[in-house]
């Protein structure tokens, strides 16, 4: 744990200034419907120039030493219902120049990253670091859909090679959304897990599906049609149970906000509640007791409505 903080900071993306969210829409807009294509079996291999570079789709991409101290970084996010794999096909960078490449399970902005250790759990390799003149056997595969390469290159003719592609996930717990607009769906399977979907911009959320902390015989009843309550008034049920939604500045757990907690078995709902932050997070908390499961649509927030819209349905960081 105390390396991963150590390459954190000497590979501080923020350092450098970057605004992750605008050039990202820009290339998943470009990418649209075609993310995570899997047909692309055998693409050619690409050539990767900017010091920051997303990617959405499967391919090969080379990276080569320019010589400079900077770290670097590529972002690689899949569909919602996606893992994300990496293959070292080449390797030769110098640790004795300095030279490192780290792969994240996650994503890191401004020095705060996702998912949240808490909600990763025990197993799993979070990041690894190479260096040297052999290529890393370990295939690494993301829990989610996404996963960053950073490295850094200060030696002439250093560089690496690898093959990225993008294997379903039967159960994806955490997501990140590239776009402002989706639709996702967080469950948990009767486990004791959390499970989140974070998106880099404010959003509208509107929850059409809420089970959360519901024994099955208690879904049956009028309650179940009944509106969506905070969690503090849920009649039945689990209290550790709730899907919580949460807004702030950085993507990490800790440096945002519960702005509302919801619980129970609202099948029907069309629940919304805009959060104008930089970034906004879903997180379905389940103790194990129950299999949960949350259907939420992303959007972006209509400025029109906003302001005629109950000031209880609008949170702000
Ligand atoms: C899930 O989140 C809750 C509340 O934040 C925390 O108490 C619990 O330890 C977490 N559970 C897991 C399995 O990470």
């Amino acid at each position: 744990m105390a390396f991963y903080f150590v390459l954190f900071s000497s590979l501080a993306l923020s350092a450098y200034g970057y605004t992750v969210p605008e050039q990202f829409l820009e290339y998943y807009n470009e990418l649209e419907g075609n993310l995570g294509n899997k047909m692309a079996l055998n693409p050619a291999k690409e050539q990767l120039t900017e010091c920051i570079e997303m990617r959405g789709e499967p391919g090969v991409y080379q990276v080569s030493s320019a010589g400079q101290q900077m770290a670097c970084g590529i972002f690689l996010v899949g569909p919602v219902d996606a893992q994300v794999e990496i293959d070292f096909l080449t390797f030769d960078v110098d640790c004795k120049d300095g030279g490192i490449v780290g792969v994240l399970d996650g994503w890191e902005q401004n020095g705060a990253v996702f998912p949240d250790a808490e909600d990763m759990g025990q197993d799993g390799v979070r990041h690894l670091t190479y260096c040297g003149h052999n290529r890393p056997k370990h295939v690494f595969r993301s829990t989610g859909n996404m996963a960053l390469v950073q490295y850094r290159l200060p030696g002439a003719a250093t560089g690496f090679i690898i093959r990225v592609t993008f294997p379903t996930n039967p159960r994806p717990c955490n997501i990140v959304s590239a776009l402002p607009e989706g639709k996702f769906t967080l469950r948990n399977y009767g486990l004791k897990v959390n499970c989140s979907v974070m998106a880099m911009y404010p959003e509208r959320l509107t929850f059409t599906y809420v089970n959360v902390g519901v024994n099955e015989a208690l879904k049956a009843g009028s309650h179940a049609i009944s509106a969506l309550k905070p969690s503090g008034k849920c009649s039945a049920g689990s209290k550790e149970d709730v899907v919580e939604i949460r807004g702030g500045g950085a993507i990490e757990l800790k440096r945002t906000s519960v702005f509302k907690k919801y619980c129970g078995f609202h099948p029907f709902t069309r629940e919304s509640h805009n959060v104008l932050c930089g970034a906004t997070i879903v997180r379905l908390v389940s103790s194990g007791k129950y299999d949960n499961m949350v259907n939420v649509e992303l959007a972006e927030p209509l400025e029109e409505s906003l302001s005629d819209m109950e000031m209880d349905k609008i949170s702000t960081c």
